[in-house]
């Protein structure tokens, strides 16, 4: 039986909850996310970011490599974890820039705070919500980026349209995500374990820009795609997992 929306994100919740509290340097028996945040950034990029950022870093990608950050700009990463890319899109936006993070679980809320404190940043704040009705005004991004988070939600056009209504006009989309070629069936998808993990809950690839087309983006890219085995592994009958960046504009 198909789960629902609800049950969706409280699995979610309690899947990324324990990961907080258990310190994050691991994610338990049933974990397809990745920690090792050595594999996903270039290793400058990681100079000066605090040990207990680096180590909880669960994303499949590094948006914001490709975000293309100028000083001044107002981003908004959506699902921010422990807060690695905002810690690193608040040194490129500078102090006139700045960096909000939203994320539906608290405990997670809690580690992102503490390593702000941490990391003696001013120019980053964190919100609880979700990322289908973005505790955001309209019109106030300027980049809107986001890693491993949205093929986690159960309703993805709602994601996109709320993308949709907090870029200004000429805003940017930079997203790491998992996506699929192919589809899940219905009865893997309603495994929500496995949709925690970053798994069931991914789209085709196709599928994943469509969506992101009918939200109103123009300049749809899929900049580069990587087989991610080393953080899904395939299993017969699945079908093929990748870790994509994607870029996309809304029309100025
Ligand atoms: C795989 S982790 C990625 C965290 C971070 N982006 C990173 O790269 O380390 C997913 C995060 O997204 C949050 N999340 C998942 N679904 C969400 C939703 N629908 N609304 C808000 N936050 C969500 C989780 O609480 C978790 O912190």
């Amino acid at each position: 039986m198909a789960v629902s929306n609800v049950q969706i994100h409280d699995q979610v919740k309690v899947h990324y909850g324990s990961i907080a509290t258990s310190g994050g340097s691991c994610c338990g028996g049933d974990c397809d996310c990745n920690s090792d945040s050595s594999a996903l950034y270039e290793s400058a990029a990681l100079e000066g970011l605090h040990a207990d950022v680096v180590n909880l870093s669960l994303g499949c990608g590094d948006p914001v490599a490709i975000a293309g950050l100028k000083p001044g700009e107002t981003v908004l990463d959506l699902g921010s974890g422990g807060g690695i890319d905002c810690f690193l899109a608040a040194r490129q936006v500078g102090t006139d820039g700045r960096v909000i993070g939203v994320d539906m679980t608290p405990a997670m809320l809690e580690k992102a705070n503490a390593n702000k404190d941490k990391m003696g940043v001013t120019n980053v704040e964190f919100r609880q919500g979700y990322i289908e009705a973005l505790p955001v005004e309209d019109s106030s991004i300027d980049v809107l980026m986001s890693n491993c988070v949205i093929n986690l939600s159960p309703d993805k056009p709602a994601v996109f349209s709320e993308a949709f209504r907090v870029l200004k006009p000429g805003g940017r989309i930079s997203v790491s995500d998992i996506v699929t070629e192919g589809d899940f069936t219905e009865e893997m998808r309603a495994d929500a374990a496995k949709w925690a993990a970053c798994v069931t809950g991914a789209i085709d690839v196709e599928t994943y820009t469509s969506m992101i087309a009918e939200a109103g983006f123009v300049s749809i890219e899929v900049v580069d795609k990587a087989n991610a085995e080393k953080i899904v592994e395939h299993n017969p009958g699945m079908p093929y997992v990748y870790s994509a960046r994607v870029t996309a504009v809304k029309p100025g």
